[in-house]
């Protein structure tokens, strides 16, 4: 092992998500079979005893990339030096809530880590927020880091686009892995907008090929905004797995590249789309040479520009809501 390790804070270290998702990246699954990592795990005080289970279970593993493993209550310590960090602590929801109910109670957690990540993380960190509601939370966490890069804080919508995606393939007849210039637009909610007007598979169109435009709007759209819910009813308990595989391809794509497929990531607008400066919105992107960059000049229709409105409107409400908080 002769590279230096690169140092990964993941927060909500002791909680279900966690439970996959750091055994992924301790087996190499965001840096590559060839990069030893250090995890840098943070969570809350009365969770550290969970935590230090979970590491024993780390250290049975034998991974031979995990090169460390630090545990902490305290942000700042977590955010030291990072190269990578993983926002997933936080409330989760419970049967009945929305994840707008979280706002409130995660709000606060997130601007005393966006201090911490302002004072102590490398400058190039790349930073996902999966806790919800992932969209403000990332915003909240800018406004806390303002010497940090505001284009590094990005959340997670790649959930949503997986979902999209793996329900599109179903219903084409074809391999996910087919499916290419797919949008997941706005917010990580049930308005969020899954856009398959520039879908294609295997070279041909993806709405021509279904052929059935009632299937994408009353089907499809409504499936992936409301498949949170099912899980969560389901079993009893919000995704965990499934959101781990996306933070995982979501920091693995940033990092390596998309090699020309577009990808969905919440990123801070610079005011294309007309999206408000100061969101943390939904777009479709591709990633090469460790950047992202978004998709550009694309058109809506009628609907399109409905559903984009909605799910960019609530992003402005959940804002102004957390300023009067
Ligand atoms: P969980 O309740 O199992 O675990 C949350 C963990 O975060 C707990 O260990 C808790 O102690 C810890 N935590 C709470 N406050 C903290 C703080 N201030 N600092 C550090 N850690 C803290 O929840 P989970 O199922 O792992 O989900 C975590 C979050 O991810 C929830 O908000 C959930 O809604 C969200 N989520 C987002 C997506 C997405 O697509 N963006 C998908 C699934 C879940
Ligand atoms: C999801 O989409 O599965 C997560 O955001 C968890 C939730 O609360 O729905």
């Amino acid at each position: 092992m002769s590279r230096p390790a690169k140092r990964i804070t993941i927060t909500g270290a002791a909680g279900q998500i966690c439970y996959s998702l750091l055994f992924r990246v301790a087996r190499g699954d965001v840096y590559g079979p060839d990069q030893p990592v250090i995890l840098q795990l943070l969570d809350l005080p009365q969770a550290q005893a969970a935590v230090r289970g979970v590491v024993m279970e780390l250290d049975d593993c034998a991974f031979p990339l995990l090169a460390g493993v630090m545990i902490t209550d305290d942000p700042e310590t977590a955010f030291r030096d990072a190269d990578a960090a993983m926002l997933v602590g936080s409330r989760a929801r419970s049967k009945g809530m929305e994840r707008r109910d979280l706002l409130a109670a995660n709000a606060e957690i997130f601007k005393v880590q966006g201090r911490a990540l302002n004072a102590a993380a490398r400058r190039d960190a790349r930073v996902v927020v999966v806790g919800n509601p992932a969209n403000t939370n990332a915003a909240i966490l800018a406004q806390h880091a303002p010497d940090f890069p505001a284009e590094n804080i990005t959340s997670m919508i790649r959930l949503d686009h997986n979902r999209a995606a793996s329900q599109l393939a179903a219903k084409a007849g074809v391999g996910v892995e087919a499916i290419e210039r797919l949008a997941v637009w706005g917010n990580h909610s049930p308005t969020m907008f899954a856009d398959w007007r520039f879908a294609t598979a295997g070279g041909r169109s993806l709405p021509e090929l279904i052929g059935d435009e009632t299937w994408y709007r009353e089907t499809l759209i409504p499936t992936v905004a409301k498949r949170g819910t099912a899980v969560l009813e389901a079993r009893g308990a919000s995704s965990a797995a499934s959101a781990a595989n996306a933070a995982i391809d979501h920091l693995h794509d940033w990092i390596h590249g998309t090699d020309g497929r577009w990808v969905s990531m919440g990123v801070p607008s610079d005011g294309s789309y007309g999206i408000p400066k100061g969101l943390v919105c939904g777009v479709p992107v591709t990633c090469a040479g460790g950047r992202y960059e978004r998709i550009a000049g694309l058109t809506f229709d009628g609907f399109a520009q409905s559903m984009f409105d909605r799910t960019v409107g609530e992003l402005a409400e959940e804002m102004a809501a957390v300023a009067a908080l």
